[in-house]
């Protein structure tokens, strides 16, 4: 399992994982009916890997992604040559100075965190935020009754802190209070449940 991890922390093996488990439905979903992008508009993507959420986006979008891992950024550039791509760890750094975003989102992000790192990370992202624009998350979840082999894959994720959907509001309330939780089920092809959370900065 080690093992596994180690080699998904190359770009092209985690997009043939992702693809395998299919993780590009959720992506497409979370593009489609929760950043519902329109001209105009600045979206910042926190975690972003190798970026594959840009698929499912305009090819004019203005999209600045940031990660913690020069592999993912740098395939990241190959593959999308025209956007921008800043690898920065957002819970020690504070990239992009003071310009602001009209949606910040992340996608299966806070699960690598612990409570104190996601609490930084959101700060970061909450302060990118700009008025009357949103923060979105993208995330595994525990919930009770999930079956064995669910519980396989959460226990075996490379992500260590799935938590309930209780743990994800606690720590994000630190940061700002409000906003709405919606359970997905069904969205892969592994029995894997998410949790999208939605916060609009009055
Ligand atoms: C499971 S991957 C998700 C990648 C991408 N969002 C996707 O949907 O394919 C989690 C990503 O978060 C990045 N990450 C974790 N902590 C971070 C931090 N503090 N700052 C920047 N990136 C971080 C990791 O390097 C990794 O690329």
């Amino acid at each position: 399992m080690q093992r596994l991890t180690r080699i998904l922390g190359l770009a092209q093996i985690y997009q043939l994982y992702q693809w395998m488990v299919g993780a590009h439905k959720y992506s497409r979903l979370f593009a489609e009916r929760y950043i519902q992008y329109q001209v105009g508009q600045k979206i910042l993507d926190i975690g972003c890997g190798p970026a594959d959420i840009l698929k499912y986006l305009p090819k004019d979008v203005d999209y600045t992604g940031i990660d913690l891992s020069e592999d993912y950024i740098i395939n990241a550039r190959k593959a999308h040559p025209h956007q921008r791509f800043i690898c920065a760890n957002v819970a020690e750094t504070l990239p992009l100075d003071k310009e602001l975003f009209d949606t910040v989102f992340f996608i299966g992000v806070q699960h690598h965190l612990t409570d104190v790192e996601m609490e930084a990370t959101l700060r970061f992202a909450w302060s990118k935020v700009k008025s009357g624009g949103r923060l979105l998350s993208l995330e595994p979840v525990r919930l009770p009754g999930q079956g064995r082999l669910e519980r396989w894959f959460m226990d075996n994720d490379r992500g260590k802190f799935i938590r309930t959907a209780e743990h994800y509001r606690h720590v994000s309330e630190k940061v700002q209070k409000g906003g709405s939780q919606t359970i997905l089920k069904n969205t892969m092809n592994i029995p894997f449940t998410i949790i999208i959370s939605e916060s609009i900065k009055a």
